[in-house]
């Protein structure tokens, strides 16, 4: 496991399709589960193989893990409670795969555990600096993130 982090949301006015890992081989995961009873209904939009919309609705007891190049956004919605999501981040002990999986995740969490065991500390700047190429990435300003 990379990180394990909650998710809380109470509101989403625009879709933010975006993807969590790339160039990982397969070797990287996102895992989300509901951990508060209101999810349903707030749930995730995804684009399938031919690019259209399509939509998972969080159930209690179930999860939903995907790898590369898996498009997503939170469903736009809102609750009067937030709503509360368990994320995990996993995948390959091979330390080979650690540099193209901090290159999308290391945006994601501040404190990693890589592929061999070892805690890697990311600080707000790099966390930013990665954000910011990110950014331009899906803007098609840059080739890679
Ligand atoms: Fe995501």
């Amino acid at each position: 496991m990379y990180a394990g982090f909650l998710v809380t949301r109470r509101r989403c006015r625009h879709p933010d399709f975006h993807v969590d890992w790339r160039d990982t081989g397969g070797q990287a995961f996102t895992l989300m589960t509901p951990a508060s009873g209101n999810a349903p209904g707030f749930g995730l939009l995804y684009r399938d193989d031919s690019g259209a919309v399509r939509e998972y609705d969080y159930a209690p007891g179930e999860a939903i893990f995907f790898t590369d190049d898996f498009m997503h956004s939170t469903k736009p919605g809102s609750s009067d409670e937030p709503v509360v999501l368990l994320c995990f981040t996993f995948g390959t002990d091979r330390m080979t795969y650690w540099d193209r999986i901090r290159a999308t995740s290391g945006s994601q969490s501040a404190l990693m555990c890589r592929p061999d065991g070892q805690f890697e500390t990311i600080s707000r700047w790099q966390s930013w600096r990665r954000h910011l190429g990110w950014l331009a990435f899906r803007a098609g300003l840059r080739r890679s993130a």
